[in-house]
């Protein structure tokens, strides 16, 4: 007994001699570092006394880099002293060049902890910056005699939760997050893991309890905490991976063909790993600290990135109407090998000149700025998972699409045409036809890419998450920044605010988008909360018609039938308000121009909505039941409101107190009628007008899965 308590007493004893504590300006977060008896790093994080985050160990596992064959690891996980321990505060205010706000502050107290091991003399530092509504922490190797060039085996970084959260959470998975989101408990993970069978041409689920960042819980007493990173450069994505027996997240990285984790060279820092929290769930969507704790721009001259609205010729091919490929007469093409010219074209191909014409019309008499045009290119006969380096060229464009000439039309019309890069997951041919496609661009007068990496990553082991992918993803960026091109990649990395360093990277995809379709009635409401915490997201809204049988010629209806498959599971008004909720200064009208044609009062909508905000106001919020956001567009004193609502009915409530006092504005509320249903009747919606000051308080009343969306016009 006697023994027992003086462990106690020395444990305690050393615990506190090693500790240190960091608040939050305001002083409501609290932050804990300390070393155990062992020597290991443990932090925690409280919010006005509540537990956020238990002591929860830091580390790593490492192996030389030069002798990287033999088994010896490197334990960087305990027998550390504190050797330094340096404090700063910093408040300032920064203009992103694109945002949910044109001004945003970064205010934080850091706490920079110098870190030794007692007989390796290896060092590691740790950086905690605590904000008011969040933490972000980032290891940092500094340059030493000790550790030059080595491998991360495994960050030992631990999340310890403090009660049974509900979670929203995609599988963890090293190639796809294009998932449906799980709401479970965390104890639950891995049984509902189990029983969840979704397909992706890429996919690596690596554990039962695996799950992806950002990840958005809700604790039993209310408070709502998200796990992220921020700023992953030169570094492999981080996944988490539950331990139900001490309900502790631990870090997962991706790992690459040999099950190597990162490549480091000192100097050099991890990501930031970022926890947010709060009891109020708009907190989370207001939370800056992401960018914050990004670099600023790199790129100087940045007159040349515009938000931009556009339309594609693209729909058709995702719901089967069309084709991105020329003919259907070929089984494999050989790029440089095979005349296209000699080949029976199909009736199918969607990228021809008559047809891009057509859309370049239709978007120039609407005000969009671009025209994405997928499949303009030769290859697509064979274009995914066939193992195939040399899928494409980037450069040349089949027999019927008249790049010249389409791009002169277009330009004549106020439009500008958006290129297409399909990859196909083949990274040294991107790469290697990377500088042509971009001069080609720039010959043309193509603005910005959508790049996409479909199918199983070239070399075979690189994962789409991997440090190798993460390199090019921004290798892809730098360069096309070099050619004054904006970047949309898809099936890329999920962002952690890198936008803010290269302001060129405008749209990402990286989730379950509008493509998809059969999405949970609720996925927009959990989004905002989990892929939009690292940046904006394509996620190509505005689709009209649901229904994809419907845009064939020879639809016949099956009455027996309401909600075919690949149909979108919303109402057409929830389909307006994403323009708001969703945040993006890349907005698609995705849908088929003659869809636009049926319903040309709810389009007015989509031309009106702004692309760029001086603020954002987040009016209501639960993840997974409602979002609903009020922004003011830059530059103008015209307001937005976006509303998506999930699985039940609801009243939502839009209180205009963000107006500016004694002024009036006319709103075109654009929502659900009563009668609307997202599988038997999601065209059914109403529009009205009203005159509404900072005073208004008015009640919406959406279906599941319905939403509005209201424009704001000062009298
Ligand atoms: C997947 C992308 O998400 C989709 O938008 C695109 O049309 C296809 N790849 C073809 O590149
Ligand atoms: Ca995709």
């Amino acid at each position: 007994m006697n023994k027992f308590l003086i462990t106690i007493i020395i444990c305690v004893f050393t615990l506190n001699f090693s500790a240190q504590n960091l608040k939050s300006p305001s002083g409501e977060l609290d932050l804990n570092f300390m070393l155990d008896k062992s020597g290991r790093p443990y932090y925690s994080l409280a919010l006005d006394g509540e537990k956020v985050i238990l002591p929860s160990g830091l580390g790593f596992i490492l192996k030389d880099n030069v002798e990287w064959m033999k088994i010896d690891t490197l334990e960087m996980t305990n027998n550390f002293k504190i050797i330094n321990v340096l404090f700063e505060s910093v408040d300032e205010n920064w203009n992103p060049v694109w945002g949910e706000e044109s001004e945003i502050r970064n205010n934080y107290n850091e706490m920079f902890v110098e870190l030794e091991q007692k007989e390796s003399k290896r060092k590691v530092n740790i950086r905690f910056r605590l904000f008011d509504d969040s933490l972000g922490f980032r290891y940092e190797f500094p340059l030493q005699e000790k550790l030059g060039s080595f491998i991360v085996i495994d960050e030992k970084t631990e999340f310890a939760m403090a009660g049974d959260h509900t979670a929203m959470w995609i599988p963890g998975d090293y190639d796809t997050q294009e998932y449906n989101y799980t709401t479970s408990k965390l104890s639950e993970i891995k049984q509902k893991s189990i029983e969840f069978m979704e397909e992706n041409v890429s996919m690596y689920r690596f554990s039962d309890w695996g799950v992806q960042t950002a990840l958005m819980m809700k604790s039993d007493n209310g408070l709502y905490i998200n796990i992220h990173e921020a700023a992953l450069i030169e570094y492999s994505a981080m996944h988490l991976k539950f331990n139900p027996s001490n309900m502790t997240f631990e870090s997962h990285l991706t790992p690459d063909a040999f099950g190597n984790m990162a490549y480091m060279n000192a100097p050099h820092n991890t990501p930031w790993r970022t926890v947010i929290v709060s009891d109020d769930a708009r907190d989370i969507l207001a939370s800056r600290v992401t960018y914050n704790l990004n670099e600023p721009s790199k790129i100087e001259d940045t007159s040349w990135i515009k938000p931009t609205k556009y339309m594609g010729v693209w729909w058709e091919m995702i719901t089967g109407q069309s084709t991105w490929w020329y003919t259907n007469d070929l089984t494999s093409v050989r790029i440089n090998e095979t005349n296209y010219k000699e080949l029976e074209p199909n009736d199918s191909h969607a990228a021809n000149n008559q047809k891009v014409m057509r859309y370049i019309d239709f978007a120039s008499e609407h005000g969009f700025d671009a025209l994405l045009v997928e499949g303009w290119n030769i290859g697509w006969e064979d274009w995914f998972d066939k193992k195939k380096d040399y899928v494409f060229d980037f450069l040349t464009p089949y027999p019927d699409f008249d790049i010249d000439k389409l791009n002169k039309y277009a330009k004549d019309k106020g439009i500008s045409l958006m290129m297409h890069h399909e990859t196909s997951g083949a990274i040294r041919n991107y790469e290697r036809h990377m500088d042509e496609a971009y001069s080609l661009m720039n010959k043309y007068g193509y603005k910005s890419v959508k790049s996409g990496y479909v199918g199983r990553i070239i070399p075979a082991g690189e994962r789409h998450y991997g440090q190798y992918m993460v390199d090019h993803y921004l290798y892809a960026i730098d360069k096309a920044a070099d050619y004054k091109i904006m970047v949309n990649a898809h099936e890329a990395v999920r962002p952690t605010g890198v936008g803010r360093t290269y302001p060129n990277h405008i749209g990402n995809e990286s989730a379950r988008g509008a493509e998809f379709r059969g999405s949970k009635l609720n996925h927009t409401t959990i989004l905002p909360f989990t892929r939009l915490i690292g940046g904006p997201m394509d996620y190509t809204p505005g689709i009209f018609e649901m229904d994809p049988r419907k845009n064939r010629p020879d639809f016949t209806p099956n009455l027996n039938e309401t909600l075919a498959p690949g149909s979108v599971t919303t109402t057409l008004a929830n389909q307006l308000g994403l323009y708001v909720v969703m945040y993006s200064p890349l907005q698609m009208a995705a849908d088929l121009p003659k869809n636009y044609m049926r319903f040309p009062d709810a389009f007015e909508f989509i031309k009106d909505v702004a692309l760029d905000w001086d603020k954002s106001v987040y009016l209501e919020a639960e993840p997974g039941q409602y979002v609903t956001i009020a922004r003011k567009e830059k530059g103008t004193a015209n307001w937005f409101v976006g509303n998506s609502n999930g699985y039940n009915n609801r009243d939502a409530e839009v209180d205009f107190s963000f107006l500016e006092n004694n002024k009036k504005y006319t709103a075109i509320i654009y929502r659900d009628s009563k009668d609307a249903d997202y599988a038997k009747n999601p065209q059914s919606y109403k529009i009205e007008n009203m005159t509404v000051t900072s005073k208004s308080k008015i009640k919406i009343q959406t279906v599941p899965a319905g939403g509005f969306a209201i424009s704001i016009f000062p009298n």
